[in-house]
């Protein structure tokens, strides 16, 4: 290997669809800062063999509309992707088929000594099973797949995410968990200990590190909510409203399953607004079965957004996909979420908002012994009565404790330090040019 080869980090990070963004953010910023950090210190430089991280960002492009996507990269202040692989909406097989082939190509370009996939989507898998079989020179080395959201398990093997979660953190070397039930997973699954880190959650990062940024929002007032919620003080008390957001499959290409949860709903949009924001796939499916009708009675456009209320007295607000800080903002000032995400779950938990969690299922079991979070199945009568029991709920404060916001440096010192501890092995390497000591070890599991 060159001299100059030697002295360089390269990280290679994937993103592809909107649940990834928020994950990743914090990583690049615990690069930027471990490069800040870094130039700082002269005794690292320039006569060290620690260099700064060079980053890769790879945008596979599995989500692509500005909604899905493009404004994720403003709101939480991610670099423009330096490889945009365009890959688009597909069946499983051809759009994980696509990512793999365009990626690889990348991979033997670039050459990166780490790639950091994140969460379950199809774009992170593909990823992950291009970078186990690549193989860069004839000693078959090729670079440490790193997991963020490892051991995450529903045990529902019909969720596609299941599947992806499984493969992948198989195949990959280093196991960034961010719950406890993590730990037990991979253990009870047989992976090895020493590839498993317990560094917190790095979704919780940007929803800490944003919070206060999503509070300049205005999308309670573009919503006409601002007299409910921010008019008292921030506080969860006045007119209220709830905040519903559906995208599984299983739930919206079902018209009975779908047609269940609009009933299970009724009660609640009787009592208080349910502001809806619409994936494009539920946007789409409830065209088909033409359920825009339950909601239409006195529908109104504004702004691109089309509000009513239809028999629903409190009435149904449906939006466009919104931003991840005008959601957050609307996540923070909301009485009640439901949900059938993975992600809404947790960060209801570290918010204190009491959740509904239509699925039969979670891999995220921490947010239900919070009690924040109730998984309600997608039947009429135990959503009914899953809304009701979290709306007698009083609201929570700040857990699980070990969520701390540095879940993204942990990460990058565990990188630095494995790629460093492997540099030791070769002669020329000076041990004294380690960079500095970890400022946050990793903390226990709840
Ligand atoms: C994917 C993830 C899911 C995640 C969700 C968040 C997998 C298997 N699923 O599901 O885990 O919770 O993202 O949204 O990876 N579409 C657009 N514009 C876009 C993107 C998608 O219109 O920018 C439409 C397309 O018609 C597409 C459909 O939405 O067919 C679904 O997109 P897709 O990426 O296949 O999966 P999601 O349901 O979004």
């Amino acid at each position: 290997m060159q001299r100059s080869e030697a002295r360089v980090m390269k990280i290679l990070t994937v993103v592809g669809a909107r649940p990834n963004f928020m994950k990743a953010a914090p990583i690049i910023a615990a690069i930027k800062e471990y490069n800040r950090r870094l130039l700082a210190d002269t005794a690292y430089r320039p006569e060290s063999q620690v260099e700064t991280i060079r980053h890769i960002l790879v945008h596979t492009g599995q989500h692509y509309d500005e909604v899905m996507s493009g404004s994720f990269f403003s709101d939480l202040n991610l670099p423009k992707p330096d490889i945009h692989l365009g890959v688009g909406s597909a069946s499983h097989a051809v759009q994980t088929a696509e990512i793999m082939k365009t990626f690889e190509e990348v991979l033997l370009e670039e050459k990166p000594h780490v790639v950091v996939v994140v969460g379950d989507v199809n774009s992170t898998l593909a990823c992950v099973l291009v970078t186990s079989k690549i193989s860069f020179n004839p000693d078959g080395s090729r670079p440490v797949i790193a997991h963020v959201e490892a051991g995450l398990r529903s045990f529902d093997r019909s969720m596609p995410e299941e599947v992806n979660r499984i493969l992948t953190d198989h195949a990959s070397d280093l196991l960034f968990v961010t719950e406890e039930s993590g730990l037990q997973n991979l253990r009870n699954e047989g992976v090895s200990p020493d590839k498993i880190h317990f560094v917190s959650n790095t979704m919780i990062d940007s929803l800490l590190n944003f919070k206060e940024k999503a509070e300049k929002s205005t999308i309670l007032e573009r919503l006409a909510l601002v007299c409910q919620a921010r008019k008292s003080g921030g506080a969860n008390t006045g007119t209220r409203y709830a905040l519903l957001t559906l995208h599984r499959p299983s739930n919206v290409d079902n018209r009975d399953i779908f047609l269940n949860i609009i009933s299970g709903l009724e009660e609640l949009a009787t009592d208080c607004p349910v502001v809806f924001p619409l994936h494009p796939r539920t946007q789409r499916r409830m065209r088909e079965f033409g359920f825009e009708f339950s909601f239409s009675g006195s529908a109104r456009k504004q702004k691109g957004n089309v509000q009513g209320s239809g028999n629903w007295r409190g009435g149904i607000i449906l939006t466009d996909p919104l931003g991840y800080l005008d959601f957050l903002c609307l996540m923070k000032h909301a009485t009640l979420v439901v949900t059938d995400s993975g992600g809404i779950q947790e960060e209801t938990t570290i918010l204190g908002i009491p959740c509904v969690t239509l699925r039969e299922n979670t891999e995220r079991p921490i947010t239900v012994e919070s009690e924040t979070n109730t998984i309600a199945g997608t039947r009429t009568d135990t959503i009914k009565d899953a809304i009701r029991r979290q709306l007698g709920r009083k609201r929570d404060d700040g857990v699980p404790k070990n969520w701390d916001g540095q879940a993204g440096a942990r990460i990058i010192d565990i990188l630095v330090r494995w790629h460093y501890a492997k540099a030791l092995s070769r002669p020329s390497f000076n041990p004294l040019a380690m960079p500095p000591e970890d400022r946050c070890p990793c903390p226990q599991p709840n």
